[in-house]
């Protein structure tokens, strides 16, 4: 299961190469802390390091030597941050605890006139699903809408075959229902704002693992554990049975 995720995120990875982007990955189990390193052993008297977060170039942390101040802005951003940021007095890195999927995205470490980037991952706990045979079921992107070069995956099973897309780049929403024999055949529907993915008429060949990958900017995934569980017809048979006679001699 382990090996899966990884094998993926190298695999995600690989796609950010392909956009260009360069920077320092780490990746943090939900709940995990995650440090980032700054490199530095030690500051010089006139240093400076700042630490910002996000799309918007949040300032979450400042380390001004000369000054020998140090703060933590764990109050911006909706307070996603608070009490969860720990810099480091004497390198200047940066330890995120209790990581939620918020924390994910893309971290600058400026150090005088030095920059540095990490783009963090937060998987999400695998959520477990039940669903009756032929029942439908669905798996919820938590997204409320989707942005104009967003891009997200699903992906099925051990081999992470790809069943639906939504490309806003490209202006692309494709379901994948004839791959693996075509069992998703007919039974697949994507929300086109939300991305979540409905499966409907389920039978046991859609027990297993589902994956979201987002790439919104950065890289996000959720995972579903999808269990169908099969309906048992009990057939009470009646049998018709003659007059008995007790008092049989
Ligand atoms: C750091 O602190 C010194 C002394 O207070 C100040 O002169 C300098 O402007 C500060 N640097 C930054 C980038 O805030
Ligand atoms: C650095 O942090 C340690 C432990 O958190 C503390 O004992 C020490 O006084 C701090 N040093 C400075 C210069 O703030
Ligand atoms: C971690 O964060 C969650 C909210 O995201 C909170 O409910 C929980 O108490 C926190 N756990 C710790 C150990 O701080
Ligand atoms: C999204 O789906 C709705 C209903 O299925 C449809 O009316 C709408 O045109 C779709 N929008 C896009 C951008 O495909
Ligand atoms: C559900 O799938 C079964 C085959 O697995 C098929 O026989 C049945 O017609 C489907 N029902 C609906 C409502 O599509």
């Amino acid at each position: 299961m382990k090996k899966m995720f990884l094998k993926l995120v190298l695999l995600c990875l690989c796609l950010w190469r392909l956009d260009g982007v360069s920077g320092e990955a780490e990746l943090v189990m939900e709940g995990d802390s995650v440090s980032l390193n700054s490199g530095l052993t030690e500051m010089k008297d006139d240093d400076v390091i700042q630490w910002r977060f996000g799309d918007e170039n949040t300032v979450i942390a400042e380390i001004n030597v000369t000054a020998g101040r140090i703060t933590v802005y764990d109050d911006v951003l909706d307070g996603r941050f608070r009490d969860r940021l720990k810099l480091d007095n004497q390198t200047g890195s940066l330890t995120i605890t209790n990581t939620t999927t918020e924390h994910a995205g893309d971290y600058i470490l400026q150090i005088n006139r030095k920059i540095k980037r990490f783009f963090l991952n937060v998987f999400d706990e695998v959520k477990s699903v039940s669903v009756k045979e032929g029942d439908s079921v669905s798996l919820n992107s938590d997204l409320t809408e989707m942005k104009d070069d967003d891009v997200i995956q699903w992906r099925f099973g051990d081999e992470n075959t790809l069943i639906a897309e939504i490309n806003k780049r490209a202006d692309r929403i494709t379901v994948y229902d004839d791959v693996l024999d075509g069992r998703f055949r007919d039974r697949l529907k994507l929300d086109n704002q939300t991305g979540s993915l409905t499966i409907t008429n389920t039978t046991t060949e859609h027990d297993g693992d589902y994956k979201l990958l987002v790439f919104t900017g950065f890289f996000s995934s959720k995972s579903f554990r999808v269990s169908v569980y099969e309906i048992y017809l009990k057939y009470v048979q009646i049998f018709e049975i003659g007059p008995i006679n007790i008092f049989h001699t």
